[in-house]
C-alpha cells in the first residue's frame, strides 16, 4: 500500500519537477532576451540623442543671432533627416524658443531642475507626455556675445515599449506552452516506463505460498529489468527452499516426537493387559525412562536451536586450552572407542582460545560421537589441531568410513537431515534425530567461527575454524 502510494507521488512529482525546471529555464532565457533588448535600445537611443545634439550644437556655435535663421533651420532639418520620432527644442537664455519641431512640448516635459541636472551630467531622462514615453537629452552651448542656447532632444519610446511588451507576452505564451508540453511529455514517458514495471508488479502480486515455484520469465520484461527479475527469481528459489525446509522441519519434529510416544503408549497398553510382577513393572519403567530421556534431550536440543535462532545464545567466555580439552574428551569417549577397537589420535597444537567450554565441548562431542558411529572397527580417528594465523585456529576431525555423497554435504548441518533417509527406527538403530550437526553449526557460529565438511573414499573430515578471541 505504502509502496503504491509512494509510486503515485513519484509519478506526479517527476512531471512537476520537469515542468518547473522547464519553466524556470525558459523564464531565465526570456529575462535575458528582454533585458538585452532593453539595454540595446537604451544604448541606441542615447547614441542617437547624443549624435543629434552634438550636430545641432555644431550648427549653433557657428550661428549668429544676426544670421539668417532659415539657413540654421535648413541645416537642423538636414540633421534630423532619417531620424524618426525625434523631437528638437532649442531655447535661448531668456527661454525664447529658437527652434522646435512639431510634437510634444519638451519644455513642459522637463522641470527646470531636472533639465539642469541632465545638462550637468550629460545624461538622459524618461518622461511621459500625452500617453507617450520619451527619452530626453539636453545640452547647453555658449556662443558669441555670451548667448546661450539650450538644446533639448527627445526620442519616442512607444515603438520600443510596444515591442518589449509583445516580446514579453510572446515569451510568456512560449513558457506556458512549453510547460504544458513538458508536463504531458513527462507523464507519457513515465507511463511508458512504468507500464512494464506495473505488469511485473501484477505478476509478483500473484505469487503466494502455493506458487513459490513460479519464476518470472525474463523474456517478458524489457532488457533493463532482466537482472532485477533474475535477482527476484533467485530470491524466490531461496524462499522456496526455506519454506520447504520449514515444512520438513515441522513434519520431522512431529515424527520424532510421535515415535517415542507411540512406543510408550503401546508398551503401557501391553502392560495393562495382564497382571505383572514387580520386577516386570520395574523393567518396563526403565525402558520407558529411556524414551522419556530421548524426548527430553530432543526438546532441550530444540530449545537450544531456538535460542540460537533468536541470537539468545550468549557464550560464557573463558580461556580454553584446546589441546587439553580435546585430550579430556578423547578419554571420555574411551569406553565407546574400546567397544569397536577404534583409536582416537590427537595431533598438533595451538594457542589458547576464548570460548564457552560447555558449548565447544558439546559441539566437539557431537562430531566425535558421529565419527565413532560411522568409523568401521579397528580404525583410527584423527583430530588435528593447528594455528592457521595469529588469530585463528583450526580443528580437523577425520574419520575413515563410507564416503558421504557430495549431494548430501551442503545439507548435513540442516536440522533433522540424515544421509540415511529411512526414518524407521528399531531397537538396533543407533542413528539419532539428525540435529547434532545443526547444534554444532550454531555453536561454532556463536563463536564467530566456521565449519565445513569434506568426504571422499578415504575419510570424512569436519573442519572447524575458530578465532582465538571473539
Ligand atoms: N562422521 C560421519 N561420517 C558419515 N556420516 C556422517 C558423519 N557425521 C554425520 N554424518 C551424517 O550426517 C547426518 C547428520 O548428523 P547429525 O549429527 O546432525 O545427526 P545424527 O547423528 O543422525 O543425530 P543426532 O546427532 O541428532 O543424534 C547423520 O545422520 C549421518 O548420516
Ligand atoms: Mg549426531
Amino acid at each position: 500500500m505504502y509502496w503504491m502510494k509512494r509510486t503515485k507521488i513519484i509519478s506526479f512529482r517527476l512531471p512537476l519537477i520537469v515542468c518547473l525546471l522547464t519553466c524556470g529555464l525558459l523564464y531565465c532565457f526570456s529575462y535575458l532576451i528582454e533585458s538585452s533588448f532593453e539595454k540595446f535600445s537604451i544604448q541606441q537611443n542615447v547614441s542617437e540623442l547624443n549624435s543629434v545634439i552634438s550636430s545641432i550644437e555644431r550648427e549653433l556655435i557657428y550661428f549668429s543671432p544676426n544670421d539668417n535663421r532659415d539657413e540654421l533651420f535648413q541645416n537642423i532639418l538636414l540633421i534630423l533627416t532619417g531620424h524618426h520620432h525625434l523631437f528638437v527644442y532649442i531655447i535661448d537664455e531668456s527661454g525664447k524658443i529658437l527652434y522646435r519641431t512639431r510634437g510634444p512640448n519638451l519644455a513642459v516635459a522637463l522641470k527646470p531642475a531636472n533639465l539642469e541636472k541632465i545638462i550637468a551630467q550629460h545624461g538622459t531622462t524618461i518622461s511621459n507626455l500625452n500617453k507617450s514615453s520619451y527619452r530626453i537629452a539636453a545640452s547647453r552651448v555658449i556662443v558669441e556675445n555670451n548667448k546661450q542656447y539650450t538644446t533639448i532632444v527627445a526620442v519616442g519610446r512607444d515603438l520600443q515599449l510596444e515591442f518589449i511588451s509583445r516580446l514579453r507576452s510572446g515569451l510568456g505564451l512560449l513558457i506556458a506552452i512549453s510547460c504544458v508540453l513538458a508536463l504531458i511529455g513527462s507523464f507519457i514517458s513515465i507511463y511508458f516506463t512504468q507500464k512494464p514495471i506495473n505488469r511485473l508488479i501484477k505478476k509478483i502480486e500473484r505469487i503466494n505460498l502455493k506458487s513459490l515455484n513460479y519464476r518470472i520469465p525474463t523474456s517478458s520484461v524489457p532488457t533493463k529489468y532482466i537482472s532485477l527479475v533474475r535477482a527476484f527469481n533467485k530470491m524466490l528459489t531461496r524462499m522456496e527452499d526455506v519454506f520447504q525446509r520449514q515444512r520438513n522441519f515441522t513434519a520431522d519434529i512431529a515424527h520424532e516426537m510421535r515415535t517415542p510416544i507411540t512406543n510408550l503408549t503401546t508398551q503401557t497398553q501391553i502392560v495393562l493387559n495382564s497382571a505383572r510382577s514387580t520386577e516386570e513393572y520395574r523393567e518396563i519403567l526403565y525402558s520407558n525412562l529411556e524414551e522419556y530421556e530421548k524426548m527430553s534431550q530432543m526438546i532441550s536440543d530444540m530449545l537450544f536451536l531456538a535460542q540460537a535462532d533468536n541470537h539468545q545464545l550468549v557464550p560464557n567466555l573463558i580461556d580454553i586450552d584446546l589441546f587439553n580439552m580435546l585430550t579430556m574428551m578423547c578419554d571420555y569417549f574411551e569406553p565407546l572407542t574400546d567397544e569397536k577397537n577404534i583409536t582416537l589420535n590427537l595431533e598438533g597444537n595451538c594457542s589458547h582460545i576464548q570460548g564457552d567450554k560447555l558449548m565447544l565441548g558439546r559441539a566437539i562431542s557431537n562430531i566425535l560421537s558421529n565419527a565413532i558411529r560411522y568409523t568401521p572397527q579397528n580404525e583410527v580417528i584423527t583430530i588435528t589441531l593447528s594455528q592457521t594465523s595469529e588469530k585463528r585456529v583450526k580443528i580437523v576431525i577425520a574419520n575413515p568410513g563410507k564416503k558421504i555423497a557430495s549431494r548430501h554435504l551442503p545439507h548435513l548441518f540442516d536440522r533433522f537431515y540424515r544421509v540415511d533417509e529411512s526414518r524407521h527406527r528399531n531397537g538396533n538403530d543407533t542413528s539419532g534425530a539428525g540435529i547434532g550437526l545443526a547444534i554444532v553449526k550454531s555453536i561454532i557460529q556463536t563463536h564467530k567461527g566456521t565449519i565445513s565438511v569434506e568426504s571422499d573414499d578415504k575419510s570424512t573430515r569436519f573442519i572447524i575454524n575458530l578465532p582465538t578471541a571473539i
